[in-house]
């Protein structure tokens, strides 16, 4: 969990404590701080730090870059930006040329970039010499405000979405907003909707101020994002502090995530990358899920409204995509990760569903419900049929 009060950390910075099961680290943030997160890594007192990015953040970020290893010599591992990223074959390239620069136990690993430089440099952390020290430096709001908070490092396989990874967590986080001055607005929205989901199902009493936030329409604003950042890192760190494998508790991270997903691969197989961003998908599979909590009787008509509010406020037209069936979604749902969460049912998955904001309806000690084929296609009827004319884009 974050330590309860924010401290002001070093010079600049403000930090929080995280604890993942055993594990605890800090997580440092501000805005302008890249000399300080520099002077935090030379306090490490590495012999070589290994800087793992993607070639549009080196071409973007060069001179930070330099900056963030001041005096220490560094190595950087790069490779053309996206999920082409996160594979055995670049990995093992990276462990390769590192080992070959003569990086040694004292060596620290740094991330400088989104979720994917983010879990590719996980991996190689933990691999080199059985483990060396690893940082994370975040510059997307999906890497800041979720990924660096869980020890999940993994990559793809040829058959699916990270198939192979470990469990690796950070010697510390370090994260400077003005980073995401250069995210499109599709990125940049895209991890406030991971961040939307956190309040809703887990930390409801943060919403009257995420309400305020979008709705002064400052999404971009520093002191906004330092607000978000916090809410995101107190909210997620309180599910997943006895929870280190996310396997419990943690699965009500899951919110929005069964149909969301769905929705995304659906789309992506029409439109490739054009298609919806995570977080976009997200928010209208929370809104599927706010649906069904309602025709249970669970959810009131206020809370799913507070729904729709937030997740419109974050720029995400709340309808499905015009390249998207209900059939199709239908079809990835029934394959979802979390199905072996729960004894098997006949034409049901399990579910995240919401009693009441903040309330997970729970079977056992796991947030998670059975929801029926059929009770999903009605909630999905109805957000395909608020469809416009035009066609939907993700954030
Ligand atoms: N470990 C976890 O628990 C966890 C949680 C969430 C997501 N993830 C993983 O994270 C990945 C998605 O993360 P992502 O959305 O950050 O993807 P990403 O790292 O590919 O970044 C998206 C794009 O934004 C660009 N970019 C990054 N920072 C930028 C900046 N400051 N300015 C301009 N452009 C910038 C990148 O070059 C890239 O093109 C997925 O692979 C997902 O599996 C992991």
């Amino acid at each position: 969990m974050a330590s309860n009060s924010l401290s002001p950390g070093r010079a600049g910075l403000r930090s929080r404590t995280i604890s993942i099961g055993e594990q605890s680290f800090p997580y440092y943030f501000g805005a302008d701080c890249i000399t300080e997160i520099s002077g935090a890594i030379a306090d490490l007192s590495p012999d070589k730090l290994v800087i793992v990015t993607d070639d549009h953040l080196l071409e973007l970020y060069a001179a930070e870059i330099e900056r963030l290893a001041g005096e220490l010599p560094f190595l950087t591992l790069t490779h053309p930006a996206g999920e082409s990223m996160k594979t055995l074959s670049c990995l093992s390239d990276h462990l390769e040329t590192a080992l070959r620069a003569g990086i040694t136990r004292r060596s620290v690993v740094v991330s400088f970039g989104g979720g994917v430089p983010g879990n590719l440099a996980g991996l190689l952390a933990s691999l080199l010499f059985r483990g060396i020290r690893l940082v994370h430096v975040p510059t997307t709001t999906i890497a800041a405000m979720d990924s660096v908070l869980s020890l999940k490092q993994a990559i793809n396989s040829g058959v699916g979405k990270n198939h192979i990874g470990t469990f690796y967590a950070p010697t510390a986080i370090y994260t400077d907003v003005r980073l995401f001055a250069t995210l499109s607005e599709r990125e940049l929205r895209s991890g406030l909707c991971e961040m939307a989901k956190n309040c809703l199902a887990i930390a409801p009493a943060m919403l009257d101020q995420l309400r305020a936030v979008v709705a002064a329409g400052e999404l971009a604003n520093p002191q906004a994002l330092l607000w978000l950042l916090d809410a995101s890192i107190a909210a997620k760190s309180s599910v997943t502090r006895h929870d280190t494998f996310e396997r419990r508790a943690g699965l009500v991270l899951e919110y929005g995530h069964t149909v969301g997903h769905a929705i995304e691969i659906s789309d992506h197989r029409v439109r490739g990358t054009a298609g919806i961003a995570h977080g976009a998908a997200i928010a209208l599979g929370m809104l599927v899920a706010a649906h069904i909590s309602r025709a249970r009787g669970w959810l009131s008509d206020d809370e799913v409204s507070v729904h729709y509010e937030v997740v419109t406020g974050l720029g995400v037209e709340p309808c499905l995509p015009a390249s998207v069936g209900v059939a199709d979604v239908l079809a990835v749902v029934a394959d979802d990760n979390k199905n072996g969460y729960l004894e098997p049912s006949p034409d049901a998955v399990p579910f995240v569903l919401l009693r009441a904001l903040g309330r997970p309806e729970h079977t056992g000690d796991l947030p998670l419900v059975h929801v029926s084929t059929s009770e999903i296609r009605e909630a999905l009827e109805v957000i395909a049929q608020s469809r416009t004319a035009a066609p939907a884009v993700g954030v």
